[in-house]
């Protein structure tokens, strides 16, 4: 059998660039290989923000991004975590083999309540991860893809496993996590290492054309460089990642070319952007045109989590009455 994997996003907005770099393009290859459940973790939204005005078009956006990009709702199961209200009751059960400076000592933790400046974490933010342990337990998957800051998630999910075996009996397996070594980090168009709606500095899955141009035309190059006679550096420019990033095969040599005549000082910032911005919109056309034929189906979005949600709840359902089996609870 097919080793499981389960991946999942909190839903804070539209999808961009860096996450199909980060992990969509993963995904892509992922679902042909193994059984892949893909998360909506609303509940973990919760945990930096109560406000729920938006939650609705955020998850739907997210699921929308995610099939416009061609992830394949008919290969993989799309579902919602709080409607798995099973996965909340084995967090509960989790919570108790999981002493509490655990939970305080995770560096996400720590750097979450730096960068919001929250003085008390809410008990939700507290045991965040161990609401994500029952996530991936609930379906007792394999392998978890994710970013480099949620490794130790995963670990501490090992953790609860094991102890919860060790307790009760053989259980869950011990998951890993997934991160692809050629998986990178995409710099923002201002150049700062990471692209990030919260820096403003995304360019958006759902951005039409004129958005992409105006943010490629203010896109940060090689600083240095003030002549476009003036030799360029093409490793630290976020254009010249962008365009080695997105370049289709056919568009290789052609960026080799102008990656030389950028070093030697013999093409000027404009022309190197005008390219970009043409092998960018090569890249978003099939996903712009999906996503506007996906839009108009009305109740996809809605029918795509309800179906993918059912499935995995049956396979909570079925794992919390192992579990209380195994404890003796029924
Ligand atoms: N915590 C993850 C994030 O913020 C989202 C998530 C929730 C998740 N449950 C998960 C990721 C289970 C992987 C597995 O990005």
């Amino acid at each position: 059998m097919s080793k499981r994997i389960l991946t999942g996003d909190r839903p804070t907005g539209k999808l961009h660039l860096g996450h199909y770099v980060g992990s969509l393009k993963n995904r892509l290859k992922l679902q042909d290989e193994y059984e892949v459940f893909i998360l909506v973790a609303d509940l973990h939204a919760l945990t930096t923000n109560v406000d729920t005005s938006v939650i609705k078009q955020n998850i739907k956006d997210l699921i929308l991004d995610q099939i416009s990009v061609g992830i394949d709702p008919k290969k993989v199961t799309f579902c919602v975590q709080s409607g798995i209200p099973e996965a909340q009751e084995l967090a509960i059960i989790f919570s108790m083999l999981v002493p509490k400076p655990r939970l305080e000592r995770m560096p996400t933790l720590k750097d979450v309540m730096r960068d919001l400046k929250i003085e008390n974490p809410s008990l939700g933010l507290l045991s965040y991860p161990v609401l994500m342990a029952a996530d991936i337990l609930m379906v007792k998957a394999n392998l978890v893809p994710v970013g480099k800051d949620q490794i130790s998630h995963v670990e501490l999910t090992r953790e609860i496993a094991q102890k919860f075996n060790s307790i009760y009996g053989e259980m869950f397996p011990l998951p890993e996590a997934l991160i692809p070594e050629e998986l990178g980090t995409l710099p923002g168009v201002d150049g700062k290492t990471k692209m990030s709606k919260s820096l403003g500095n995304a360019i958006f899955l759902s951005d039409n054309e004129k958005a992409v141009r105006e943010k490629v035309a203010k896109m940060y190059t090689d600083p240095t460089r003030i002549h476009s006679t003036d030799p360029g550096d093409v490793k630290n420019n976020p254009v010249f990642i962008y365009l080695d990033a997105f370049g289709a095969q056919e568009d290789k040599l052609k960026i080799e070319d102008y990656k030389e005549k950028y070093k030697k000082g013999k093409i000027g910032d404009v022309e190197v952007k005008q390219y970009l911005t043409y092998v960018l919109d090569k890249f978003l056309n099939p996903i712009r045109e999906r996503r506007a034929r996906l839009e108009k189906e009305a109740g996809l979005v809605e029918k795509t989590l309800e179906e993918g949600t059912k499935k995995a709840r049956s396979e909570a359902i079925d794992t919390l009455n192992k579990v209380k089996e195994a404890m003796k609870l029924i």
